[in-house]
């Protein structure tokens, strides 16, 4: 492998800054698209589009193609997270810096430099299975142009196997797959409780004022004890299994280096009664983002805000549904609020949970494909964050894989986003292994070529 030329081409795809939710960033999203489409003219695709270009565009590629093999769907996303706050990046968030045999830049880990794996361990003249690719622009800002697509074209999903590399290991040395994704519910909540600001000493002592409104208003949505207090919400939530909870005991992770390493506070929260693990991947959250309103300029004023807004959302679990959230989040907003104010609940964007069976024969030759490169298989386990899209990948009935080659320190939509470049040569050698493996004769995965 030539290290050099790749980290120079990845290097360029991380340098456009494709952030999807700022409008801004339309044409970086579009050349972060173009990007995507030349290098499935490089591996051989005989049919490329820009799909649902209304917004961002889906770049969808097919081939090339292996008559009789078995087709594989490659799913990624090119857009990022915002990269602020800026001053607490080491280097600029796009311009790619390699220190300590790592690559940091926004968008390195997640998902660009996964896309990149997936689709540099493609040999072209050698592609082993029939390659489908949907590579989308807006999966940081919900995926709705791609949900909207896949409604109209369900067809696009049909495949003998999904590979998604948008997850991480669950430690240094531990390569996974993921059983289930958490769902999402953002939405904004506004409080208002007067016509315009007032004066603090001419009304203060009598007059509402809205940050405290709505302060009191979010810490009764969920108490200090972390309990969410949402009439109904935890009714659907279905817990792990016994043998589920068993078996991450086992798994590589411990609580204390959680704290201490990663989290790198003075103290864990949350429903106590339950492991760190059952929080993080099998309960519902409620987390705010951030509080816009009243005066937070240089200086003093003395103001009540008359209007104060939050923006926060939920994590949704197994078996719960977004529409269901939706309803009761905005019915604890009404009934929490009181008579001398007037609340209101904006969604932006959601997604249901995903659950995934992970025991089918493309999970088994992804387990051989990391065991022959990395000397250790995948661990099932189950993942924090969502991808909306994933329950329409799986519509077709083909399995999907949720997997990556990060590591759990990558720093996800944060300053200092990294990919250690062991795991991306290895992860190249891993996908390559694996599409030799699903595209061999013994491998019996169903044929839809
Ligand atoms: N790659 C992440 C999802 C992820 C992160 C899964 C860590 C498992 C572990 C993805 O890009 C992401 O961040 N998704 C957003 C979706 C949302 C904006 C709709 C998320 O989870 O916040
Ligand atoms: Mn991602
Ligand atoms: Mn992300």
């Amino acid at each position: 492998m030539d290290h050099e030329r790749l980290l120079r081409e990845l290097s360029e795809f991380l340098r456009i800054p494709s952030v999807s939710t700022l409008p801004a960033h339309n044409q970086d999203c579009r050349a972060a698209a173009e990007w995507v489409a030349a290098e499935l003219r490089r591996i051989g695709c005989h049919d490329i589009a820009f799909l649902g270009s209304d917004t961002h565009p889906v770049v969808w590629g097919q081939g090339p193609d292996v008559p009789g093999a078995p087709t594989l769907l490659l799913y990624g996303h090119y857009d990022v997270q915002p990269p602020d706050p800026l001053a607490e990046w080491t280097t600029p968030p796009f311009e790619p810096t390699q220190r300590d045999g790592k690559l940091y830049a926004r968008g390195s880990a997640d998902d660009k430099g996964q896309v990149f794996c997936l689709l540099k361990a493609i040999d072209p003249k050698n592609p082993r299975v029939n390659f489908r690719f949907l590579i989308e622009g807006e999966e940081e800002y919900g995926s709705k142009v791609l949900f909207d697509l896949l409604k109209r074209e369900p067809q696009r999903v049909r495949a003998d196997a999904v590979i998604v590399a948008d997850m991480s290991y669950v430690a240094p040395g531990w390569p996974a797959v993921y059983s289930t994704l958490r769902g999402l519910c953002y939405a904004e909540i506004t409080v208002r409780t007067s016509k315009t600001d007032l004066h603090s000493g001419e009304y203060g002592g009598a007059a509402p004022n809205a940050h405290e409104e709505l302060a009191r208003l979010l810490t009764r949505l969920k108490g200090a004890d972390g309990k969410i207090n949402i009439p109904g919400l935890y009714a659907a939530v279905k817990r792990p299994s016994k043998a589920e909870l068993a078996a991450w005991k086992k798994l590589p992770f411990n609580e204390k280096d959680f704290l201490n390493k990663r989290v790198q506070g003075k103290g864990l929260v949350g429903l106590k009664k339950y492991s760190v693990l059952e929080r993080l991947w099998a309960l519902p959250t409620f987390e705010i983002h951030g509080i816009l309103g009243g005066f937070t300029g240089e200086g003093a004023k003395t103001v009540i805000p008359a209007t104060a807004t939050a923006k926060v959302s939920m994590r949704l679990v197994p078996n719960q549904k977004l529409a269901t959230v939706e309803r009761q989040l905005a019915a604890a907003v009404k009934r929490l609020t009181p008579k001398h104010v007037t609340a209101s609940v904006q969604f932006m964007h959601g997604a249901d949970p995903a659950q995934i069976k992970v025991d089918s024969l493309p999970f088994r030759l992804l387990d051989r494909a990391f065991k022959k490169v990395t000397g250790r298989g995948t661990v099932p386990a189950r993942a924090g964050g969502s991808i909306p899209v994933v329950p329409a990948l799986a519509s077709a009935g083909a399995p999907v894989i949720l997997t990556g080659i990060g590591l759990p320190d990558d720093r996800l939509h944060a300053p200092n986003e990294k990919l250690d470049l062991k795991q991306l040569w290895d992860g190249i050698e891993v996908f390559r292994a694996f599409y030799e493996l699903l595209g061999s004769q013994e491998s019996g995965v169903r044929r839809r070529g």
